[in-house]
């Protein structure tokens, strides 16, 4: 049952933008006009919504549309390249895929070097992360790649000696595969003889959280430790939250005692896990393999801290995935069914990392799914601080926020029947054209800051697929698939959900 039609996406390239409405405007529109010609006037020619005293446009974000939606409401009214004001902040939405691609395939490469007097270390950036990054600390440290502000020589340190890049990586996962899926099949036949109706994306996190730790440092921790993770995610929302809509003008600094209470508390478990891990490197988590392979050149500090920062990915972006996959199974009763009989051949033989990956269908549905209900749906860039930039033929000031939006793109009419969940879409060729990473198509971004837990979330998702679909009737309740705006993720909420043996 695919949602009504709503024709609305239409992407409109960049060049072909619509002019902002110039209607009647009221006294705060004027006020606001006013007050901020001058950086109004550094804008020129890029539409958008009419700003007001003293909010700008945040009206429009807080209407209880999701953020995604909005800006892909600003693609149809103005195309590609739109112009918000979150207070006096001017912030710039790309639903264009070729000046998305300009800002994440920026390369340093060809760049003159630039003659600039600036201190700033990323001045040969043209764009750089900023939020969410503020606010994900102190969850996320230094150390992680994530929160890096550009591709630098420190982030290509970082980026070289994580885990994930070591080149024993992919040997890893395959030898650690047989244990995830002991535990996925376990934990999975535990919930359907429970009976219970399960808040669904909760029920699928904990699954998640759990069997990624058992992945990660070998251990499955105790429940109050899930919840604590939980904490420090809800706290830095909160803090991405009011630093997106105030702006600063509520400082972002940690007032919450509470939280740092918490923050503490976490990273002390990896610590007392790294310190294991070095006493006695046995066991097949990755953790304990870095230590007797080597190859990461990290301080246990470092070590500490990005295994500690990656559980944002593993416990939010991928359960949010799996529950959008499930619940798009579950309205399209035809898809479940072939799905069900694909998988019936992959458990007549003892399941591997390989021949899950090489399960079409089971591939089909996880592409799908992200395209219509990709778990990040939008993320942030910064123009450099310093430096204005050239961008769809205007020129940007430094510093401009800009949030970039694939989740009008994943439902444009680039797609045929874009709205409607069709498994089938994605043939050999489909996929060669929009790989992942690619204009239309990217929910783990694109370039060198694409996702780099990729890899693995692809084998939790299928296998936590792999192994509910096959072994359990998954019944939703009639609750919307309403998302919400958790730690940069949208995450289903309220959606219930209960399991029972097949
Ligand atoms: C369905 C699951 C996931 C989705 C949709 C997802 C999505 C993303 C996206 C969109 C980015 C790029 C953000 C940007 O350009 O600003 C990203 C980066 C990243 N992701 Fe994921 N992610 C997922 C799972 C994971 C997992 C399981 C891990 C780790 C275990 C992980 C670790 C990372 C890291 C470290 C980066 C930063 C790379 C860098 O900036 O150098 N992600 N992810």
């Amino acid at each position: 049952m695919a949602g009504p039609s709503l024709n609305l996406f239409r992407p409109k390239p960049h060049t072909e933008q619509r002019p902002t409405p110039q209607g009647k405007t009221g006294i705060a529109q004027q006020l606001f006009r006013y007050l901020l010609r001058h950086k109004i006037k550094q804008f020129k020619g890029i539409p958008g919504p009419t700003p007001s005293f003293p909010t700008g446009n945040t009206q429009d974000l807080s209407k209880g549309k999701p953020i995604w939606e909005v800006f892909a409401d600003y693609a149809q009214q103005y195309g590609g390249l739109s112009l918000f004001w979150l207070l006096g902040r001017p912030c710039l939405v790309l639903n264009d895929p070729d000046l998305i691609a300009e800002v994440l395939m920026e390369s340093t490469a060809g760049q003159t070097e630039t003659k600039t007097t600036s201190k700033c270390p990323f001045h040969n950036f043209r764009f750089y992360k900023n939020l969410p990054r503020k606010a994900l600390r102190p969850i996320m440290t230094d150390t992680s790649t994530f929160i890096a502000p550009v591709a630098d020589q420190r982030w290509q340190e970082l980026h070289q000696n994580h885990p994930f890049a070591l080149d024993y990586f992919d040997q890893w996962l395959d030898t650690q595969f047989p244990t995830l899926r002991a535990f996925m099949q376990t934990r999975i036949a535990k919930l359907a003889a429970e009976s219970a109706t399960f808040e669904a994306f909760e029920m699928v996190q904990k699954l998640t959280f759990d069997g990624f730790s058992l992945a990660m440092v070998g251990k499955v921790f105790p429940d109050q430790v899930f919840a604590q993770f939980n904490t420090l995610c809800q706290s830095s929302t909160q803090r991405m939250n009011r630093s997106t809509i105030a702006n600063g003008l509520i400082p972002n600094r940690p007032w919450d005692p509470r939280f740092h209470q918490v923050s503490r508390q976490w990273f002390k478990y990896f610590d007392q896990a790294v310190q294991q891990a070095q006493l006695q490197p046995t066991g097949e988590s990755l953790m304990a393999w870095v230590m007797r392979k080597g190859g990461s050149n990290h301080t246990p500090d470092e070590f500490r801290n990005i295994f500690a920062g990656v559980y944002p990915g593993g416990a939010i972006s991928a359960p949010s995935a799996i529950t959008s996959t499930l619940h798009l199974l579950y309205q399209h009763p035809e898809v479940l069914a072939s799905l069900r009989d694909a998988l019936k051949d992959l458990f007549a033989a003892p399941l591997t990392l390989e021949r899950l990956e090489n399960c079409t269908l089971l591939d089909q549905v996880l592409r799908e799914a992200m395209r219509l209900r990709p778990p990040v749906p939008f993320f942030m860039r910064n123009v450099n601080p310093d430096q204005p930039t050239k961008l769809g033929g205007h020129t940007i000031p430094a510093n401009t926020s800009i949030f970039i939006n694939n989740w009008y793109l994943h439902r444009s009419d680039h797609w045929s029947c874009p709205e409607a969940f069709k498994p089938e879409r994605w043939d050999p060729e489909t996929c060669r054209q929009n790989d992942w990473g690619s204009g239309y198509f990217f929910p783990y971004g694109r370039g060198k800051r694409t996702c780099m837990g990729q890899a693995l979330a692809h084998c939790f998702m299928k296998l936590t697929l792999a192994v509910m679909v096959s072994e359990c009737e998954v019944t939703f309740g009639d609750q919307p698939h309403d998302r919400e705006f958790f730690f940069g993720v949208a995450v289903p909420r309220q959606l219930k959900v209960s399991l029972a043996p097949l």
